[in-house]
């Protein structure tokens, strides 16, 4: 057991799962400002090893494990969590306009299943003053994670939602090293299914063009399992260039498909959507469908349930560029980047892999190979 899971855990579990989250955040942000800490925590949680070298939408990376957006969502944490060992960080979700979010409480912890059920609904503090922040250098490349600003009473249902996309992509896209678009908050309920119908998406890369993209950009989709609609949004990616890939948001509500043990009808009191182990399968499964679809052709970046070496070499396993996490570090605390990363190089020595690159691409090969022999009819 690591300190962080006998003794820091207990203390901020006994806290509001919120009010926990915010105090990590201001020590993160405390610590960040020394470099005695910076370079401790850097020797304490980093694991420099060459064969973790990959690269994501042609930005080199020294692994391929990321922090998930919404950890740290108005930037505040970048130096402290640039030293935690991770290969790249997401912030935001950040919009055009600060946002209060949804009423708390909307935020909780369901520990039998090591799961996190969050109601937030993007509160941020807005583009400019997440830009300010941006402004030093980083340890480790900073993709700035996107969304509409969320205000119940401006609903999206037209061009104004582009056009809010548009604002704080031109405010944020010279201090970002990605840029990932948020396209359905699960918990904005005014605007969640905004992009249900393709077309938009299709308008929304249109209007981006005009501000002359000069990052890499990923798609944050809203998850399904259909694969008619991924292979649709996939055609509208390839009309816009500078769309550098893809990844999957959590789904809205309970699903059925969730995995779970707690009680359902505990579950479902709790607003919001799942993070954590009960969606490892079904993202997994959307990964697998998206890398069949797009090939080598674009990035991926995979979080849902990654907490162990394991879960992250199934990922990358399924074609994965790099994966990101969040929820496993609520439950098991900063050394846990280290322990999966080594245990994703002894992953590797056993299957005979000498650089982390080398397993989603084993994918690219086995999928052009199936769909090759799928298209000679030979199986
Ligand atoms: C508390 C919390 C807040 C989140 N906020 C955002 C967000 O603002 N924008 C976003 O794109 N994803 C957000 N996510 C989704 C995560 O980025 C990630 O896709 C998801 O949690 C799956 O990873 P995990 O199982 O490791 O948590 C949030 C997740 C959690 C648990």
């Amino acid at each position: 057991m690591s300190v962080y899971e006998s003794a820091v855990r207990p203390l901020l579990f006994r806290l509001d799962a919120e009010r926990a989250h915010n105090l990590t955040l201001g020590a993160a942000e405390l610590g960040g400002r020394s470099s005695v800490v910076r370079r401790a925590a850097g020797k304490a949680f980093t694991l420099n090893d060459p064969r973790l070298h990959t690269s994501l939408a042609g930005l080199p990376l020294s692994n391929p494990l990321g922090l998930a957006a919404g950890f740290d969502k108005n930037a505040r944490a970048v130096r402290m969590l640039g030293a935690l060992g991770f290969g790249h960080i997401e912030i935001g979700s950040v919009s055009a306009d600060a946002s209060d979010g949804n009423p708390k409480p909307r935020l909780f912890r369901v520990p039998q299943d090591e799961a996190i059920v969050v109601a937030y609904g993007v509160p941020n503090e807005g583009a400019h003053a997440v830009r300010e922040r941006l402004a030093g250098p980083r340890r480790v490349p900073v993709g700035v994670n996107l969304v509409k600003t969320n205000d119940p009473a401006k609903p999206a249902n037209g061009p104004e939602v582009y056009e809010d996309y548009a604002a704080s992509f031109a405010v944020l896209q010279d201090r970002a090293d990605y840029i990932a678009l948020n396209l359905s908050c699960p918990n904005s309920a005014a605007d969640r299914d905004f992009f249900d119908e393709l077309p938009r998406i299709d308008a929304l890369l249109a209007r981006l063009v005009q501000e002359d993209p000069r990052v890499p950009l990923i798609l944050k989709l809203k998850p399904t399992r259909d694969a008619g609609v991924l292979r649709e949004i996939v055609a509208i990616a390839d009309g816009h260039p500078f769309v550098s890939g893809f990844a999957i948001n959590l789904p809205s509500g309970k699903p059925d498909f969730l995995k779970v043990t707690v009680a359902r009808d505990s579950l479902e009191k709790l607003p919001g959507a799942v993070g954590g182990p009960p969606v490892e399968d079904f993202v997994n499964a959307i990964l697998g469908t998206l890398k069949s679809i797009t090939q080598d052709r674009y990035a991926l970046i995979a979080a849902g349930g990654v907490t162990t070496a394991e879960a992250a070499y199934t990922k990358l396993q399924l074609g994965a560029t790099a994966v990101q996490l969040y929820t496993g570090l609520v439950y098991h605390g900063p050394t846990l980047n280290k322990q999966i990363l080594s245990g994703l190089l002894e992953l590797m020595e056993r299957d005979g892999y000498s650089g982390v690159a080398q397993i989603s691409a084993s994918r690219s090969t086995a999928t052009s190979a199936a769909s090759a022999r799928t298209a000679t009819g030979s199986i």
